[in-house]
């Protein structure tokens, strides 16, 4: 069903940014309805807001359009929820009182929806006592406090207050509303690419993008679990609220699995291993002459099967990208590694896009997730997930 939300905008400059989370939430498919205070309008006229959302946007207590004069609480009637970004100092400390003297605000004590707060405001302000404590309050009533984030400010400054990007309080949003499967679950992840050195500016790598590893990793922190992320060389933004590991080659890439495997209760290997390393590597640029140049290469340890075949270990998840016989050759990695879940994917089709169309493969057979998005995929991905994760936990006390 379309969620709806209220947006709330109140009086500061990053409500030019809220412009564009309303044109993401609409293209997501949520219905928006926004809201603005007196000063918002002195930044972002109302007319920006309403082209954007598709609906009418409200910035007075008394309409005489609405036929009870309750326009206060009609539209937070239906809402799933009330999201105020910016949220100004002045709104905050409103809020964390229970002032309700405009329509933002009364709205907001009158609700029955959560509400989520993204602060935006000069270092100083934020870091303002009394702030704080209206902070410390509203979270103590359940409010979501999304951000801020430490940056460059309008007034020239360098710090805390600022809001957070669109982009990054559309997965705020996104996350809310999806079903908490993984409550409290902690989950390592690998993703990305390796790179194996032949010398000082050299090495072999392969076309992962790591943009299904990180579906997967904003998939898991939006259903509640804590994520850990090793990542190969990859340019993505780490999802908002997982703890992300850089590293380069297979090798680090198995030390950084060790050092963290015992706390995870799910594993998920999507990485794209390099299956060798070069066993001749020059520390120095090797230098063109007229010879042929040979590299040796010694297999990589295989992550995923020294932790799925260790004793007591996590509930293991690995990805098959093959390029032929994609059932046969997937089914034969799942019995090799151990796995209770195996992902397949055709190379040709996977690697580097953003979307995916796979097969999931487990005890009970082959489950094919049609081409669609992959961050979509990711999901359904969590979905099965949790819901083979009580089983296999429960023929593993046995
Ligand atoms: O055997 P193959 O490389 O096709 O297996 C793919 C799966 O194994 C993926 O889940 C990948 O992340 C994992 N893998 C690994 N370490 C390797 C090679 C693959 O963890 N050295």
């Amino acid at each position: 069903m379309q969620k709806r939300i209220v947006l709330g905008i109140s009086g500061g400059i990053a409500a030019y940014k809220s412009a564009e989370l309303t044109r993401l939430l609409v293209k997501a498919g949520y219905s928006v309805h926004v809201v603005m205070t007196a000063s918002a309008t002195e930044f972002v006229t109302p007319a920006t807001f309403q082209a954007l959302s598709g609906n009418p946007v409200h910035t007075a207590l008394w309409n005489a359009e609405v036929g009870n004069s309750m326009a206060h609480i009609n539209l937070t009637r239906e809402a799933d929820l009330l999201l105020i970004a910016p949220a100004s100092a002045n709104v905050i400390a409103k809020l964390a009182h229970g002032i309700a003297d405009d329509l933002l605000t009364t709205l907001a004590a009158a609700r029955t929806c959560p509400l989520a707060v993204a602060p935006a405001m000069n270092r100083q302000m934020w870091e303002n006592p009394p702030n704080l404590r209206n902070i410390d309050q509203l979270k103590e009533d359940g409010a979501l406090v999304l951000g801020p984030a430490s940056g460059s400010q309008a007034c020239g400054e360098v710090g805390m207050g600022r809001m957070l990007e669109p982009e990054e309080l559309f997965e705020e949003v996104e996350a809310f509303f999806q079903p908490k499967l993984l409550a409290g679950k902690t989950v390592l992840i690998t993703a990305g690419p390796t790179f194996e050195r032949i010398d000082a500016v050299r090495g072999i790598t392969n076309t992962s993008s790591g943009k299904m590893g990180f579906a997967i990793a904003r998939a898991a922190v939006e259903a509640g679990a804590s994520v850990t992320l090793v990542a190969g060389d990859t340019p993505l933004a780490t999802p908002l609220g997982c703890t992300r590991v850089n590293v380069q080659s297979a090798q680090e890439m198995l030390s950084a699995v060790t050092e963290r495997i015992a706390g995870a209760e799910l594993f998920i290997s999507v990485a794209a291993v390099a299956d060798y390393y070069v066993l001749n590597q020059s520390e120095h640029k090797i230098k063109k002459d007229a010879h042929i140049l040979t590299l040796e290469l010694a297999p990589n340890p295989d992550i995923l099967a020294s932790v799925a075949c260790a004793d007591n270990p996590p509930f293991c998840v690995g990805f098959a990208a093959e390029s032929e016989n994609l059932l046969e050759y997937g089914e034969a990695k799942r019995k090799r590694k151990q796995l209770p879940l195996l992902v397949a994917n055709l190379v040709q089709t996977a690697m580097g896009a953003d979307d995916n169309e796979v097969i999931l493969m487990d005890d009970d057979g082959q489950h094919r997730l049609p081409r669609a998005p992959k961050q979509d995929i990711a999901r359904k991905l969590i979905a099965h997930i949790a819901r083979l994760y009580p089983r296999w936990q429960q023929q593993r006390a046995r």
